[in-house]
């Protein structure tokens, strides 16, 4: 078994960290905040991801918190890093964590410990941070890198049972080493020269974009045409070649990954001299189709001015509480911007910093005397949305399906007025709307 240093105890350190202990690896997780470390040494876990709690208990004699770089290092075969690489503000990623990483490693390290790189960077990082390392004499240190493609929600699962481990090394033993450490893991393993292991992870994540927008664009001519965009895409999805997944339509893609991760891969083709318009138009569509549902409210509404609109969901999507480029700021700062109070209710995201949204304990509560509800984000317990109750309770029974989440007919039957994405619209039949 060996000993692994995981820099970061983010989502990804922290998933990475607790499933290598429970793969019966020595793991010590190191951070830069000491109140995230004291909590992870109390065996709290600070951050919402299904199964980790239970993933960290199980593996608890082997997983252990530092704030320590040597304490990490020490002895330690395999450094993985885990740390944020988030955009600039010219789209490039900001790599600063990761070089505190290699600047932080002691100068007398034993051995050939291995740097991998879980964290997303732009292709060519590898190379930079091997001319780093060779700078500081730390010649015997190698590099691999070994992207991650977990969905939070889904991490731990993801980890386990991925679709693939991607290797990227410059020397074959070291990439070796790294396969023989997933070892337990049953999924095939791509063997690449560094850099392309760096594109495979940014050409994934923008690809699941291009579908994203693609559904979406569709949807928005679905709208047109009178389709159903859930019926276009569950046919288009049953075609071998295509499959069915990532083929949702709804208000856009948001969360930690694919905005930054399509940003940083515009910048990298166009810092190389090359003009990415397939994927410039992908996050366009993107932008717009936020922007959509206020739209969608206007239309049905009229002046959003003094109108109150609950927002359901604020999570970038549900099983997680993470609000990082999330749809739902967009929307309530769209709505706040055209004069509406907005509310909003979510089971597990707390947005520290939507002032002017009032935060509701409950959906109920959210929704009480408003003029509409927007499903936001898809969590089930929504799909019980369409009650006598609710429909009472609202000013207006207009629900803004964002998320496709609800069926339109069951909606229209219990008396509420339903807009879904790239769907018929349908209207209340037997009820008089209280404007
Ligand atoms: C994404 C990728 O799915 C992972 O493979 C990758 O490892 C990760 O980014 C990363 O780079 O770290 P994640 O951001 O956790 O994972 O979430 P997703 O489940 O992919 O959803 C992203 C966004 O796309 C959400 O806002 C979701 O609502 C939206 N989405 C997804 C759709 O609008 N339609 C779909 O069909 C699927």
């Amino acid at each position: 078994m060996a000993r692994i240093a995981i820099f970061g105890a983010g989502y990804v350190g922290l998933v990475t960290g607790a499933c290598f202990a429970d793969l019966g690896h020595e793991v010590v997780v190191r951070d830069v905040l000491p109140e995230r470390i004291e909590r992870l040494r109390r065996g709290e876990v600070p951050i919402y991801e299904p199964g980790l709690d239970d993933v960290l208990e199980r593996s608890r004699d082997r997983i252990s918190f530092t704030l320590d770089v040597r304490e990490a290092v020490d002895g330690a075969e395999f450094l993985y890093v885990a740390v944020g690489t988030p955009p600039t503000a010219s789209g490039d990623a900001d790599l600063s964590a990761v070089w505190t990483v290699v600047d932080e490693l002691p100068e007398d390290v034993q051995g050939r410990p291995l740097i991998v790189m879980k964290s997303t960077v732009p292709v060519g990082t590898g190379e930079r941070v091997r001319t780093r390392l060779d700078a500081r004499g730390l010649g015997n240190v190698g590099y691999v890198s070994n992207p991650e493609f977990t969905a939070e929600g889904t991490a731990v699962r993801d980890f386990m049972e991925p679709d693939r481990v991607v290797i990227g090394s410059f020397e074959e033993a070291d990439g070796d080493a790294v396969e023989r450490l997933h070892a337990g893991v049953d999924a095939p393993v791509v063997r690449a020269e560094v850099s392309s292991a760096e594109l495979i992870k940014l050409a994934a994540n923008a690809f699941l974009v291009t579908r994203i927008s693609f559904i979406n664009e569709i949807a928005n001519v679905c709208e047109l045409v009178g389709a159903d965009v859930t019926r276009v895409a569950e046919g288009v999805g049953l075609d071998h070649r295509l499959g069915p997944h990532f083929l949702r339509a709804g208000l856009g893609w948001g969360g930690s990954c694919f905005p930054k991760d399509s940003l940083a891969l515009k910048q990298l083709a166009a810092n190389s001299g090359y003009h990415f318009q397939l994927l410039n138009a992908v996050i366009e569509v993107n932008e717009l189709q936020m922007r959509k549902v206020v739209q969608k409210l206007q239309q049905r509404l009229g002046s959003l001015h003094g109108r109150t609109v609950a927002l359901l969901g604020l999570a970038f999507k549900p099983n997680t509480d993470d609000m990082r480029e999330a749809p739902s700021r967009i929307i309530a700062h769209r709505l706040l911007a055209e004069g509406a109070v907005v509310r909003a209710w979510d089971p597990v995201a707390r947005p520290g910093d939507l002032d002017e949204v009032e935060i509701c304990e409950s959906s109920l509560a959210a929704v009480r005397d408003a003029d509409a509800a927007v499903i936001v984000t898809e969590w089930p317990q929504l799909r019980e949305l369409v009650t006598a109750e609710v429909r009472d309770a609202m000013a207006r029974p207009l629900i803004v399906d964002g998320r496709n989440l609800l069926d339109p007919a069951a909606a229209a039957a219990a008396g509420f007025e339903y807009e879904g994405i790239g769907r018929p619209t349908h209207s209340t039949p037997d009820r008089e709307l209280r404007s």
